[in-house]
């Protein structure tokens, strides 16, 4: 028996997974390697070299100061059918997408990553960390306070099979919701047993296979990004392409390098993301170079420009990539996942 939204139950195993090939446990650690399978390789992404090119080609002169004009701007990439190959990690990957800045991208990279790699085939869980729920808004998911959430996981004694739901419209993609009630789990935790620790262990009793976790943490490194931290073994940072988007990096890898020495001996920062890339401004060039300059091939090669489209998106609650998957903010998220997924 499941959930009925394909999110089969814990502790019965006996469930007929339709389209849910394997069992075995999620985590960063200890994780079993993922069954054979195949994932569908007709695919429409960009090169990353191509949206690098495109991006850099645009001429600040002859575009106009209307977003628009930057979404209209398609790059030259790839033959929309190049076939590619979208490889399959050879266990969980657990992503905490962190940076204690507000309004770097963080929900926007989650959301829209997690939906170009469940597009092609790669099994997804998303668990919305942040108490403003707004990837579970991204998503069109109920997330007012009476809904089971990752707060009754993290604080209660819920199971994270439990609370998961099934992303209307996108197969193989699903999320752990928040509500408002997360709010008040930074203060909760302070009195609980293994406190840091928690996301971890709901984690662990997942049971069954997904390829990727991502997990959007809140803007700040409180109890909840560090129970993210201690769950994951990587930890994407998207930078926004804007003054001041170094400030706080340092405080930022400073807690992940105790994180590492003290709680989790596997964290590491594994991916920078460049989003909000404007093309019109010098200024994005010099903080992707600087950007470059510092972190070297942890940055993907694949930029997110800043998108009309992106934006709207959630609006609608849908992801860029079902919103308008020809956009070029679309398509360059679908060409960071591929490059993420090329990194596993
Ligand atoms: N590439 C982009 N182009 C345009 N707007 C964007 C882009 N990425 C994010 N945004 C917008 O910026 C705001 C902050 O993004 P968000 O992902 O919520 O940041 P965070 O989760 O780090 O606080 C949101 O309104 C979002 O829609
Ligand atoms: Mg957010």
């Amino acid at each position: 028996m499941t959930t009925g939204l394909g999110w089969p139950e814990v502790a019965k195993p006996a469930v007929t997974r339709v389209g849910w090939p394997g069992t075995t446990e999620v985590g960063g650690h200890g994780s079993q390697p993922a069954p054979e399978r195949s994932v569908s390789r007709e695919t429409s992404v960009p090169a990353t070299a191509a949206i690098a090119a495109a991006l850099s080609e645009v001429s600040r002169e002859t575009i106009s100061e209307s977003e628009p004009a930057l979404d209209a701007e398609e790059p030259t990439a790839a033959p929309a059918s190049a076939p590619r190959d979208w490889p399959l990690p050879r266990r969980t990957r657990v992503l905490t997408v962190a940076n204690q800045k507000g309004g770097v991208g963080k929900t926007t990279s989650t959301v829209n990553l997690a939906a170009a790699l469940a597009l092609h085939g790669l099994r997804v869980l998303v668990i919305d960390l942040d108490p403003q729920g707004n990837a579970s808004t991204a998503f069109n998911l109920d997330h007012q306070a009476s809904v089971p959430s990752v707060y009754d996981v993290l604080i209660g004694d819920r199971a994270l099979n439990d609370i998961v739901v099934a992303v209307p419209d996108i197969s193989n993609l699903w999320c752990a919701p928040a509500t408002i009630d997360l709010a008040g789990a930074e203060i909760e935790l302070v009195s609980m047993v293994a406190r840091e620790s928690r996301l971890r262990r709901a984690l662990a009793t997942v049971s069954h296979s997904v390829d990727y976790v991502l997990i959007d943490c809140p803007p700040s490194l409180g109890l909840l990004t560090l129970n993210a931290m201690v769950a994951a073994s990587e930890v994407l940072i998207p930078i926004q392409c804007e003054f001041y988007a170094l400030e706080g990096l340092s405080q930022l890898l400073a807690n992940i390098t105790l994180v590492k020495d003290h709680l989790n001996p596997e964290l590491r920062v594994s991916t920078i993301l460049l989003t909000m890339y404007d093309a019109r401004t010098r200024l994005a060039d010099q903080v992707a170079a600087e950007v470059r300059d510092h972190f070297g091939e942890l940055v993907l090669g694949s930029v997110i420009p800043r998108s009309v489209r992106i934006s709207e998106a959630p609006g609608f609650g849908q992801t860029v990539m079902t919103f308008d998957p020809a956009s070029r903010g679309a398509r360059a998220y679908e060409a960071a996942a591929y490059d993420l997924a090329q990194r596993g």
